[in-house]
Parts: structure tokens; sequence; C-alpha cells
């Protein structure tokens, strides 16, 4: 029950809520209990009438119809206390899942790379969907039905024993019998869901990837053998549901047949004392009522034992993600000083280095190098090299393992990293867009842009033309059920947004691979309009994209192998003069 324990502030917060619940759960308890009463007295007017200790048939009238009016009466604000019981409680666990549900995500992006690194996307999704909803149980249905069934329980057997204790024991014995089947049953039922559960993943992921790959299924004539699997897949999906329909099934027949031998044992029991004269028919009946008003709650009480262990792992689960400390914090003292406000944009790395947390190797070893505000830097080297490593660094996306990064002089640990992350823009090597408009997939870039500033960047980026060329402009949909975009402009989408975001420094991580040369060319030379004001820093294979930077670096394997300009390059051997000795041929 550990873990559960992180939900009390929760039931703190609904105090007043949870308060007012209960004590209308008494309430409607007490008013249930109320109604057997009248009916033994109803049976016992009649049995009195019957062996003619009772003469006058007017009387037993009279009494019968202030009995059914009792009844009546009891029952209905009975039910409807039972209502507002509901209503206060079930209420209170919707409202903690919301605020639950609000608290994980505000965690999961405090979280960084590395955290979603180490886990996969359908184990977050968990978390916040069926964790939540397993612990969402406990908190509505399984606290009502516990305090329904301490309160009846109380009200219920106080009066028994008040009527007949010799009676209530018997009555009472099937009873913890059923609450254990019933938890038994209850764990072969979620055990065998949670089976059905994750087959029905499997299942979902596997079909959702089928589709996003239907067209190299059919280029490679896959379907058979593609439907072969999803027919074993499904046939177990089928077998596990049958598993689990049989326990099931067991639920109410073994609920009935418990239910039946209290009965039985009342009535046989009563029946003996009857005959005895010891016992009235009324109080037989006033017990066969009871017994059938406690049912429901001991079969729930096994129902809720197993809720309990289910919400319990559930919340285990979830408190491990939201005690995790994000690696990258702000670690600067004023948050609400933004700081530096400005930047000028001088960058240094000073002999940093930086492991992947799952790597033996550096992905950078040593790195130093420096470029002054408003100036252009080119970073070059084969895949893997660790050209976007850099680009991560410089943002916080990890914090290097040795050595500094400062901008402007300030090591950027020390900065705010709102600020940080706000001052620099990058176009990452897959741009992502989500499925929404164009102008909404932009609008990334800077919330409050006007229309005419979007449409200037999109102009800037050789992208207004393409765009307009869609029947619906800027309002396009893209994505999932959308217009599909070519590689090239999903680059130069990526560009568009991260220019409407004016940032000081403009990160391309290889943003113009997919692009024609005009194009390239025209968007470079956009960008070296944007020098001496920002800073660009574009990392590429082609010299062609390269070749203006104020400084070129070349790594390799997490090392700088080259730095200096084109004309500088070019005098020496080496990667850089391979590599253009190599693109201007192809290129002839
Ligand atoms: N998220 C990551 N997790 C683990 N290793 C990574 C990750 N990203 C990059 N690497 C490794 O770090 C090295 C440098 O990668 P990267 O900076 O992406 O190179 P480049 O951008 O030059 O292709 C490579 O060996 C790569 O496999
Ligand atoms: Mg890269």
């Amino acid at each position: 029950m550990k873990a559960l324990l992180h939900l009390n502030k929760y039931f703190l917060q609904y105090k007043y809520r949870l308060f007012i619940g209960l004590l209308i759960t008494v309430l409607s308890n007490i008013l249930a209990v109320k109604v057997p009463p009248f009916i033994r007295k109803s049976l016992d007017v009649v049995d009195a009438y019957h062996k003619g200790s009772i003469t006058d048939l007017a009387t037993v009238k009279t009494i019968l119809l202030h009995n059914i009016f009792w009844i009546v009466l009891l029952a209905l604000a009975s039910g409807i206390f039972t209502f507002f019981m509901r209503q206060m409680l079930i209420v209170m666990s919707r409202l903690i899942e919301f605020d639950l549900k609000n608290e994980i995500y505000i965690q999961y992006q405090k979280l960084s790379a590395s955290f979603y690194k180490r886990n996969r996307t359908g184990d977050l999704m968990n978390r916040i969907t069926e964790d939540v909803n397993k612990v969402r149980m406990y908190l509505g249905p399984s606290i009502m039905y516990s305090m329904n069934m301490v309160v009846l329980f109380v009200v219920t057997i106080y009066n028994m024993f008040r009527i007949d204790w010799h009676l209530t024991i018997y009555t009472l014995l099937p009873l913890p019998i059923l609450s254990v089947t019933i938890f038994v049953l209850s764990k072969m039922i979620n055990d065998r869901s949670r089976i059905v559960q994750e087959n029905l993943s499997k299942l979902t992921a596997f079909t959702q990837e089928m589709f996003s790959g239907i067209g190299v299924l059919k280029a490679y004539a896959l379907e058979t053998a593609i439907q072969d699997e999803f027919e074993t897949l499904t046939q177990e999906n089928k077998v596990k549901n049958i598993h689990l329909y049989q326990t099931q099934a067991l639920f109410f027949p073994m609920m009935i047949l418990m239910i039946g031998m209290s009965n039985i044992l009342v009535i046989y029991i009563g029946g003996m004392q009857y005959i005895e004269g010891k016992m009235t028919l009324g109080v037989i009946a006033e017990f066969i009522i009871y017994i059938n008003m406690l049912t429901w709650p001991v079969a729930t009480l096994g129902w809720v034992t197993a809720i309990i262990q289910q919400a319990e792992a559930s919340q285990k689960r979830i408190n491990a993600f939201l005690l995790e400390t994000p690696d990258i914090i702000n670690d600067y003292p004023h948050p609400e000083i933004p700081y530096p406000t400005e930047i000028k944009g001088k960058i240094a790395f000073k002999n940093v280095s930086y492991q992947y947390e799952d790597k033996e190797d550096l992905a950078l070893q040593n790195v130093s190098f420096e470029i002054g505000a408003g100036k252009t830097l080119a970073i070059m080297g084969r895949t893997g090299s660790g050209k976007s490593t850099i680009a991560a660094l410089l943002t916080r996306m990890y914090d290097v393992i040795a050595g500094q990064i400062e901008i402007d002089d300030i090591p950027i640990r020390d900065m705010n990293l709102t600020t940080l992350r706000a001052h620099i823009g990058v176009v990452p090597q897959d741009a992502f867009l989500f499925s929404d408009t164009i102008e909404n997939n932009l609008r990334i870039g800077n919330e409050n842009a006007t229309m005419d500033e979007i449409i200037a960047v999109a102009k800037r980026a050789a992208l207004h033309d393409t765009i307009m060329s869609f029947s619906d402009g800027y309002q396009t949909l893209i994505g999932e059920r959308g217009v599909t975009l070519s590689g090239g402009q999903k680059q130069r989408m990526a560009i568009a947004r991260a220019l409407l975001k004016n940032p000081k420094i403009l990160i391309l991580d290889d943003s113009l691979s997919a692009l024609d040369t005009q194009t390239e060319s025209e968007i470079l030379e956009f960008l070296r309009a944007l020098s001496p004001r920002h800073n660009v820093i574009i990392i590429s294979h082609r010299i062609s994209s390269v070749q203006h930077a104020d400084k070129i670096l070349v790594l390799e394997q997490g090392k700088i192998l080259q730095e200096g300009t084109h004309q500088e390059l070019l005098q020496k051997e080496g990667y850089y003069r391979y590599l253009f000795d190599e693109q201007i041929q192809k290129n002839d």
C-alpha cells in the first residue's frame, strides 16, 4: 500500500467532498436498513390474522398500507442518497484522475532526452492512460464500495444481532467463503484481462506498423506472409479472450450459489424455530432480505481487494516516473528574471567531451573551437562523427561530461535554460511535422506571428510557391490525414519554422541535403544575409553549403580533424580537399 500513499495529497485536496460522501453513505445505509423491519411487521400481522390472534381485517389492511407507505418512502430516500453518494465519490475520482494525468504530463515535459531514450513511447502512454485508469478505480469505486460495505455491515449486523444473534451467526457463515471466492475470481479475471490487454497492444502495434509500411509490403509482395502473422496474433487473441470469459462467466453463478446457501440456512434454522414457536415468519423474511443486502458488498470486498492490488502496482510504476529527476535542470537561480535577456552570439566550446549513456566510445572528445558573434560556422564530417551532438550540447539536450560550453563568455549551465533555448533555433536532421495545418506547423516557431510574418519566412525558405500550389494554401492539412510532403519540402518547412522564431543562433543540421542546388543556393544566400546580426551553424556534407562560412570544422570520430576557412582548407591535404575534388568532379 506504500505507493498509493502518493495519492493522499489528493484526498486532502478533496477532503470536503470525501467527508460529505461518507456522510451520505452512512445516511443512505441507515435508511436502507430501516426497510426490512416493515416487511417483518407486515408478514407478522398477516400471520397473526391467519392464526386468528387478530380478527379485524380492516386493522390488518391499515397496518399493511401504513407499512407499504414507509417502505416506499424509505427506499426512495435511500435511493436518492445513493445517487448523491456516487455523485460525490465517483466524481471525486474523476477530478483526481484529471489532476494526476496533468501531474504526470508536466513531469514528462520536464524530463530530458536521455529519459526518452531509456523508455519506450508505449510505456509512457500506458502510465498516463492505463495506469491512471487503474488508480482511478481505487480512488472511486473501491473507496466508495469499501465505505459502503463497512457502513452497511455495521448497521445491518447491529440490527440482526438485536433481533436474533443465534440466527445471525448461521446467516453470516457462508459470507467469508463468498468473499474469498470472489477475491480469487477477481484476481484471475484481472490477470487474464491484463494478458488480453497486452495481446491487444501487440496486435495494434503490429497492424499500425503494417499500415504505415503498406507500400513496402505490396512492393515486395509480402501480403500472404503478413496475413499469416496477423492470423497467428488474432488466433492468440481469441484464445486469451475465451480464457477470460470462462472466468468471468463463473462470477455470478458463484455469487448466487453462496446467497442460496445463506438463504437455505436461514429458512431451515428459522423454519425449525418457527415450528417450535420461538420465531415469527416475519423475522425469517427480514433475515433473508438482510442476506441479500449483504451479499453484494461482501462480493465487492473481494473485488475491491483485487482493484487495490492493481492500483498499487500501477501507482508504483507512475511514481517511478514522477520521482525521476530531470538531468537537465534550470540551474539558474532566479528563473523569474530572464538572463541574459539578449545574447550576442559568441560561442565557445572548451575541451568538450560527451558520451551517450549506452555507448562505449566518446561521441565528442576534447572539442574546442570558438566563433564570434554574427559569424557563420560550418561543421563537416562523416555520419556518426559527432556533428549533431555539437548541436544537441549547445541547446542543452544533454550536458557535457567534461569541458564547458560558453555563449558570450557565460557557461550555458549558468544561463536560464528557457532563455538559452529561446535564442537558438535548430532545424533538425529529421524535421518532425505535426498532423495539422501548414500554418500551425510553422507557428510552432512563434505562436504570435502574424500571417505576413509567416508568409515572409515561407518565402525565405523557398516554400511559399509550393504552399500556394496546394488548394488550401496555408490551411492545407499535412501528415496522417493530409498532404504528404516530400523530403525537401519537409526540410524547408523546418527551416521556415526556425526562421519564424528569429533566433540569434540558427543551426541547420543537414537541412539542405534534400534540396536541389538552385533552391539550396537561394536559401544559402538568405542565410548569409542574416550575419552579422545572427550566428548560423551549418552542418552539411556539401562543399557548396559550407564554402562561404567564416569557419569550417571537419570532425572525425568526435575529434576536430581540420579547422579553417574554405581557402585555408583547400591549401592542405585532407578530408576537405578530398571532398572538394570529389564533389567538383561530380558536378563537371
Ligand atoms: N541518441 C543517441 N544515443 C546513443 N548514441 C548516439 C545518439 N546520437 C548519436 N549517437 C552516437 O554518437 C556518435 C555521434 O553521432 P552524431 O552526433 O549523431 O553524428 P553525426 O551527426 O555526425 O552523424 C555516433 O557514434 C552515434 O552513433
Ligand atoms: Mg547528424
